[in-house]
């Protein structure tokens, strides 16, 4: 696969991630809605879970020894067991075993530790895929 079109769909998902994940902070700390946790969750199960296995899948072959794939590897792992533990949450919330503040400190913090792996990964991924496009054209 092109490197242009690997690097120009990692920008345009972690933008959109960016955008969608400010916007349910935001709300959650205005104002406390269900259904923006349930948001959270759905959208975290979909895109993350796509987004993380096209990364992995692609990027492992052509960045292996280049960027810290382990590193990404052990990241979404992380995140996935998180996300787990937050559908676990949602679950004690829904049966009054959880209170309102809990569950949108656990969103929050959520939250807080996919800004921090997309900035990772980026800090981690941009300048190989960079280096490896400006290498190529230089041929
Ligand atoms: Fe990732
Ligand atoms: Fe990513």
């Amino acid at each position: 696969m092109d490197l242009d079109i690997i690097l120009t769909r990692l920008i345009k998902e972690h933008r959109e991630f960016n955008r969608v994940l400010k916007n349910i902070e935001r709300r959650l700390r205005q104002n406390f809605s269900f259904d923006d946790l349930e948001l959270l969750r759905e959208f975290l199960h979909r895109e993350v879970d796509d987004h993380a296995c096209w990364e992995e899948e692609v990027l492992y072959d052509i960045l292996d020894r280049e960027a810290d794939i382990e590193r990404i590897i052990f990241s979404h792992e992380y995140i996935m067991d998180r996300l787990r533990k937050f559908e676990d949450a949602l679950d004690h919330f829904r049966k009054g075993k959880m209170g309102k503040e809990e569950i949108v400190g656990e969103a929050i913090s959520l939250i807080k530790i996919l800004k921090d792996h997309l900035t990772e990964e980026e800090s981690i991924l941009l300048p190989v895929i960079r280096k490896k496009m400006y290498g190529k054209y230089d041929k």
